[in-house]
């Protein structure tokens, strides 16, 4: 199956799918979000989360000065606002107003929570560092909204009732077949 071998790395887009959520943050008064790919857990206890941020964006310095962030998880039926909010710039304009964008109170911090979103996590910023031209900023998780009614009993996404938003790369969306998933008990196949 593994045929091509490169020392070119390029955009290396092989780790996608991956789902698109944007990051949300309120900083002096100002409000700003943007979408991000490169997101992901890093610890249950205490349960931080990590986004990775090129320091050009404009989020950035407002994520640092603001000392917290959000991130909103949202369905496919919110690609056109994760292409939008992912294809301007919070310096040359207000997004909320510019896309309509609706947010719902945050309880422990200033960051908007999305109407949109399906699930949010409210950060604290834990720990940053710049990594090659994306800085990794950990968030200490310090409030989940979710909605309750689109996630079974187990804590999973309930796919007839949501589709996330899943990204590809190169500015292509896609859903999740429903009927593509399988229950696996890692016990069982792991052998205990
Ligand atoms: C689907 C998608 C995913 C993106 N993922 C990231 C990401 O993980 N990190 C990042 O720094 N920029 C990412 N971007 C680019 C930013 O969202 C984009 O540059 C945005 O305009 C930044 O807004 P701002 O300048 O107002 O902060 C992504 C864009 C799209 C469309």
């Amino acid at each position: 199956m593994l045929k091509v071998v490169a020392e070119d790395i390029g955009a290396f887009y092989h780790h996608y799918p991956r789902t698109a959520a944007i990051v949300t943050v309120s900083y002096e008064g100002r409000r700003n979000a943007m979408a991000v790919a490169w997101h992901c857990p890093i610890s249950f206890n205490p349960p931080l989360y990590g986004i990775a941020i090129a320091p050009k964006r404009f989020s950035y310095n407002m994520i640092c000065g603001a000392g917290q962030f959000a991130v909103n998880f949202m369905p496919l039926d919110s690609a056109e606002t994760i292409a939008a909010v992912g294809g301007s710039s919070g310096g040359l304009s207000d997004k909320f107003s510019l896309f309509n964008l609706q947010d719902a109170p945050a309880i422990k911090t200033e960051a908007p929570i999305l109407k949109e979103s399906y699930a949010a996590y409210e950060c604290m910023v834990f720990d940053k560092r710049i990594y090659g031209d994306h800085a990794w900023i950990i968030g200490s998780i310090v409030a989940v909204h979710t909605d309750g009614e689109v996630f079974s009993a187990d804590g999973t996404l309930d796919l007839n009732l949501l589709q996330p938003a899943l990204y590809l790369g190169a500015e292509t969306y896609c859903a999740v077949d429903q009927s593509t998933t399988r229950v696996l008990d890692r016990q069982k196949y792991g052998g205990g």
